[in-house]
């Protein structure tokens, strides 16, 4: 029984506070996430916001000042992309993602980059030594002279050294391993984390410093994770990528200051994280032209078009059920293009596994991929090639067989074209109205039936 303070068990992922133990959060779900927390007084102050503590009138919105404009450049076009166009002066970022992914080399890396452009630049180290984080701008060239290591953990100092710095940029990696003062829980409890992100939301409110804050996602329960921070922050970036891939691709998913539908891409290697401006060729790199189950297609990522591969295998069913697996994939968008190929193309596949898999680690977002899953599959069950061996197939599938329109299909053309493509097919509401060129032929299909054939005709089998 606890004498002093209020006790609440709080979740770690989603922050859903309750007044006794539960093995399963009642507001996300998630299970052994709820640890025990002491509420004082001081953390509800420390959570208020900003502006705490000074009155002042409300101002006519004509003479705000507005600095929106003032975005730096964080040397970084693939960053800055996602970002909306450059750093918001002010603004407070957070940027998750699993353990290794690469969220220190790629903040490391804006970091000296915005130091030689603009000034001092500090970086908050909790988790690493500042030799750790040397070796690194060692390895990936990221030395600077104007870039300032602190290995530091409570927030007031941390704050307190940035003030007497006055740095054009903050870097606290990670949020989780922060805490105040004023709050007597341990680093990385929810209230920790949510208090010490209050405060340098404060901290870049006041004096215009845009922070990023990093921060862990995290499966257990011991570290809050970066949702229950999401609300408070700016720009939530996500970085992610498969472990035997070197992609990495940074999203993002909250951004007061640009779209969310831009993403950046990065290749991980010895030097840190370089570029990707040409995503399609890497992606492309290594497909398999004229292979059955292989189906090139495109999708409108952010403001370009990107070409990947999908793959698509058929086999026989051991066990009772039918197994679909999905990489890169809805599930759920699977089982409907299934339904869709048993119904409208006589594609018997209910004692067959279907496997579908988005190559080099993509997840493609939207349905315009449907076509090119279909046709993919079909392609395997058959155990026929599509006929032209560099055509491009995309198109959203309608429960009915029908397909619809794709976003932008005159760039998405223009792509192919680039990437030497010689034809592309696509839902005739989009094909009739795109032109034709000598290198691109273009074809337009009305439905499922009318695309398979188009895919596959003059194809007998093997
Ligand atoms: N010498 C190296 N050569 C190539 N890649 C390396 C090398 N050292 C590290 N890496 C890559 O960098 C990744 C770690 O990067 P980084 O430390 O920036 O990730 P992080 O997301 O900050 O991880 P953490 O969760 O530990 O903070 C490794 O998983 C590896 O892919
Ligand atoms: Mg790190
Ligand atoms: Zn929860």
């Amino acid at each position: 029984m606890k004498t002093k303070g209020r006790s609440v068990f709080v979740c770690s992922q989603c922050g859903f506070e309750s007044p006794k133990w539960m093995g399963q959060c009642g507001g996300c779900g998630s299970w052994n996430t709820m640890t025990e927390e002491t509420v004082t007084a001081l953390s509800a102050q420390a959570e208020r916001g900003r502006g705490q503590g000074e009155v002042r009138p409300p101002s006519p919105i004509g003479q705000v000042a507005s600095s929106e404009q003032k975005r730096l450049d964080t040397g970084i076009g693939e960053l800055n992309r996602v970002l909306g166009g450059g750093l918001v002066k002010g603004s407070l970022t957070l940027i998750s993602g699993e353990p290794g992914i690469g969220k220190s080399t790629l903040i490391l890396q804006a970091a000296a980059k915005l130091s030689h452009r603009y000034g001092k630049v500090l970086y908050v180290t909790g988790e690493e030594s500042e030799e750790q984080v040397k070796m690194r701008a060692e390895r990936i060239g990221g030395l600077s002279e104007r870039l300032f290591l602190l290995a530091e953990t409570q927030t007031e100092r941390i704050l307190r050294e940035a003030e007497s710095l006055e740095p054009v940029f903050v870097i606290i990696d990670s949020i989780q391993t922060l805490y105040t003062e004023q709050l007597s829980s341990a680093p990385g409890s929810v209230s920790q984390v949510r208090a010490c992100a209050g405060q340098m939301m404060r901290y870049a409110k006041t004096s215009g410093v845009p922070v990023f804050l990093v921060a862990h996602v995290t499966k257990s329960g011991e570290l809050a994770g970066p949702k229950i921070i999401e609300h408070l922050v700016d720009t939530v970036l996500h970085f992610s990528g498969e472990r035997q891939h070197d992609f990495r691709i940074l999203r993002s998913y909250k951004n007061r200051f640009g779209t969310t539908s831009e993403i950046g891409a990065f290749e991980m290697g010895q030097e840190g994280l370089r570029e990707l401006s040409n995503l399609s060729e890497s992606f492309l790199e290594e497909a398999s032209y004229g292979t059955e189950g292989a189906v090139i297609t495109a999708v409108y990522e952010g403001t370009r078009p990107l070409l990947m591969e999908i793959q698509a295998l058929v086999v026989h069913s051991g066990v009772g059920f039918a197994r679909r697996t999905a990489v890169g994939i809805d599930s759920s968008r699977l089982s409907m293009i299934i339904a869709i190929l048993e119904k409208k193309a006589g594609l018997s596949l209910l004692d067959k596994d279907v496997y579908i898999n988005v190559t080099g680690g993509m997840k493609p977002e939207g349905t315009s991929t449907d076509l090119a899953v279909a046709a993919a599959i079909y392609s395997a069950a058959r155990g026929i090639a599509v006929s032209q061996r560099k055509m491009i197939v995309a198109g959203e599938l309608g429960l009915t067989g029908e397909l619809r329109s794709v976003r932008q299909s005159q760039r998405i053309a223009r792509e192919a074209e680039r990437m030497g493509f010689s034809a592309i097919l696509l839902p005739a509401g989009n094909g009739e109205k795109l032109k034709e060129t000598p290198q691109l032929k273009v074809y337009c299909a009305k439905n499922l039936r009318q695309a398979l054939d188009i895919c596959f005709s003059g194809e007998t089998g093997r």
